[in-house]
């Protein structure tokens, strides 16, 4: 593990890393439909970092993650827990927006990993929320569902995680916000 950064020597790796994000041409494939590279979003010192799966159509045409409909869920959930989106982080497991939003194949997921993992070595968060299935096979690298792995913490270099639901899944699923504010809570007790 890296040791405590100071903010300056964060905003320079962060800076360093998101240019080489635009840079990136791994995976080959879904850099030719999207627009723009989405890195992240926050706090150079977030204690908590929420991790997506990819950007969608409004996420790739301003470059900010988590601003369509499944973002402004998101902005509700932070702020139910009495935070606001300035004082987390937000990143997603890929940098570019699949075509059509499709589910990032593990090929991508794995292509991309290095990215969101070097973000978060630089973060140093101390808790990092998993939205979602490809979130937790980007960061924990385990093809387990969400309600297997949601309800207790999991560990990552340092940080503890918890798993939950995407905020797009709460759209189609209204009945599994009450989990994922259960999820929330387990959380905000450690804070
Ligand atoms: N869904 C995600 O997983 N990430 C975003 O940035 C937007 C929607």
């Amino acid at each position: 593990a890296l040791p405590v950064l100071e903010e300056d020597q964060r905003q320079a790796r962060l800076q360093a890393l998101d240019a080489q994000v635009k840079q990136c041409r791994e995976c080959a494939g879904i850099v030719n439909y999207r627009q723009q590279t989405v890195f992240g979003a926050g706090q150079l010192r977030p204690t908590v970092c929420f991790m997506g799966e990819a950007p969608g159509a409004e996420e790739d045409r301003s470059g900010q993650p988590f601003i369509g409909k499944a973002g402004q869920l998101l902005t509700k959930i932070i702020q139910a827990m009495k935070l606001n989106r300035e004082e987390v982080y937000i990143l997603n497991a890929l940098k570019c927006r699949p075509p059509q939003n499709r589910t990032p194949i593990p090929e991508e997921i794995g292509f991309c990993r290095h990215f969101a993992a070097s973000q978060l070595d630089v973060l140093q968060p101390k808790f990092i929320v998993c939205l979602g299935a490809v979130a937790v096979q980007s960061l924990l690298q385990s093809k387990l569902s969400i309600g297997r792995l949601r309800g207790r913490f999991h560990q990552y270099a340092g940080a503890q995680v918890v798993v939950t639901y995407h905020p797009s899944y709460l759209l189609r699923n209204e009945s599994a916000k009450k989990l994922v504010w259960e999820d929330m809570q387990m959380l905000m007790r450690e804070l």
